[in-house]
């Protein structure tokens, strides 16, 4: 489909000719009525099959792309019309076909909360629970989260929580029905990346807080290291306010209880950061 056929299709979509014509209350009940109200209906109709394709058409295009060579400089624009908001990429994400992910994954788990949130955290990929459910952070590292932000003063229904890549990547443990995590390669971070930006372009977040390396170096560059840059606002174009942290599945697996407390509360003292910016700013 060439960008010439999108034009007309978005255009006959909304032209002023869908608007209502029938103008003289004369003729309502009369045949002319009819047949008029008839052809408005087949005619909105037809707008509505404009617009379900004009809402596919940017992820049959990336897909495309994607295969048949290796692109990094997709931007929103590629991908997804401009301005879309949270609850329309969420719906054209489902169908993503970007990188292979989706085939051995349940679902496209994308970004949850308000399209008004000032705060966007982002994880590096659903894990098993949120592969399922089809919400990030929903599992055993979304419970710690949780009581990492009550514990920083953070309430995380006024937060969007997301991940750099939209789909669990795993293997099958060699005994039993577990299935184990397995790091995304730099390739399907970026296939995903054009969601993660809609996502910043559609929340425009004040703060963004990345979560682990996995989500630091693909928004930070690949030289960021979470172990020395943690819990320090870093310069950046992505949002006014950017810092990084541990991931908090790490912490799940801490050698000890005495570990997992430290860690923990280190956690904690990064996000109350981010609590204190937004108490200080009136954003
Ligand atoms: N780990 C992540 O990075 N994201 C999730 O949504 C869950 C676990």
């Amino acid at each position: 489909m060439s960008e010439a056929s999108l034009h007309s299709i978005v255009s006959s979509a909304f032209a002023p000719h869908v608007k209502f014509q029938i103008h003289d209350s004369s003729l309502r009940g009369t045949e002319a009525f009819r047949w008029e109200r008839g052809n408005i209906k087949a005619r909105l109709n037809k707008a509505r099959l404009n617009l379900a394709w004009f809402n596919l058409f940017p992820v049959m295009r990336s897909s495309v792309r994607h295969s048949t060579s290796d692109r990094t400089d997709l931007t929103v624009e590629d991908v997804l019309p401009p301005h879309a908001g949270i609850a329309q990429l969420r719906d054209a994400a489902k169908d993503c076909r970007a990188c292979d992910l989706w085939k051995n994954a349940t679902q496209t788990v994308f970004g949850d909360g308000a399209s008004t949130a000032r705060v966007m955290l982002v994880g590096e990929q659903p894990g098993d629970q949120e592969d399922r459910k089809g919400h990030p952070f929903v599992g055993p590292a979304g419970k710690l989260l949780d009581q990492a932000l009550e514990k920083a003063g953070i309430d995380r229904s006024r937060v969007y929580v997301t991940n750099v890549v939209k789909h669990f990547k795993w293997s099958a443990a060699e005994r039993g029905k577990r299935r184990i995590h397995k790091k995304p390669r730099d390739s399907e971070i970026r296939a995903c990346r054009p969601w993660l930006d809609a996502e910043l372009a559609a929340v425009k977040p004040d703060v963004l807080v990345c979560l682990g390396a996995s989500a630091a170096q693909a928004l930070l560059g690949k030289d960021f290291r979470v172990t020395r840059q943690r819990g320090k606002f870093v310069p950046s174009s992505i949002a006014p306010h950017v810092i990084a942290t541990v991931h908090p599945s790490s912490i799940l697996r801490a050698q000890d209880a005495d570990s997992r407390h430290r860690q923990m509360e280190a956690l904690v003292d990064d996000l109350r950061q981010v609590a204190r910016l937004i108490k200080r700013s009136a954003f």
